[in-house]
């Protein structure tokens, strides 16, 4: 049977009208995914600023400057995963000339270097803030503790990013390269600054 041309309008308008009405919660979700990440920072920042420094704090142990010097070594070992994670990343995505396409267990394997990415960093960044709050006295320590607000936003980013799959291409990469620069960022800015003789060029 024909449709009239007003019925196929109104049907027309019907369809409209209800992907605009189930993609209206999607946007929702969508926007309030994406202010998850920044929260984290905004929080951490809030609670660096907020809370009163206590320089005697420990770290596994050890306080004041061995805990400072146990946090530098701790954090050249974050460095080297996070560039393991570069290493297993470039595999996954056939950037790495030579190598045979990435099986699952790459995959896993970027997985589990990235969780014991996390959970060494967790100790760190507890004694920083907790030792030293958010500073921002000079350039080196602002650069140090915005860093260290930005890395567990862009942490949160990233799983965020991983598990909605409907997100362009770039955005894992750009995620995980975030990741990888704020990292490398805290590593120059306190580990290395520590580890050769309380200086590094440009900070
Ligand atoms: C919320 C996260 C973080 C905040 C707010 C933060 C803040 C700070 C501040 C204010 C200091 C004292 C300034 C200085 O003397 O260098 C410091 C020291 C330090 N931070 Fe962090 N940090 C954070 C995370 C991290 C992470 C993830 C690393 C790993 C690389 C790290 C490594 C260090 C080291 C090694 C020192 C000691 C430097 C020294 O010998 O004085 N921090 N942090």
């Amino acid at each position: 049977m024909w449709s009239t041309p007003r019925a196929t309008r109104s049907r027309a308008a019907e369809r409209l009208n209800g992907v605009e009405r189930s993609s209206r919660p999607r946007r929702a979700s969508g926007l309030l995914w994406a202010t998850l990440p920044v929260a984290v920072t905004a929080g951490l920042f809030w609670y660096g600023r907020a809370h009163t420094p206590d320089y005697a704090s420990s770290l596994f142990g050890r306080r004041f400057d061995d805990a400072n010097q146990l946090k530098a070594q701790l954090g050249t070992a974050l460095l080297g995963l996070a560039l393991v994670q570069l290493l297993l990343a470039l595999w996954m995505y056939g950037r790495l000339p030579g190598l045979p396409t990435a099986t699952r267990s790459v995959r896993t394997g970027h997985r589990l270097v990235g969780l014991a990415a996390f959970l060494l960093s967790l100790p760190i960044a507890y004694h920083c803030l907790g030792a030293y709050g958010v500073q921002l006295a000079d350039s080196r320590i602002a650069v140090h503790s915005f860093a260290g607000c930005f890395l567990y936003g862009a942490f949160v980013a990233k799983v965020i990013v991983v598990r909605h799959r409907r997100l362009p291409g770039w955005a894992l990469p750009t995620a995980g390269g975030a990741l990888l620069v704020l990292i490398a960022l805290l590593w120059y800015s306190a580990a290395l600054w520590r580890l050769n003789g309380y200086h590094v060029p440009g900070l």
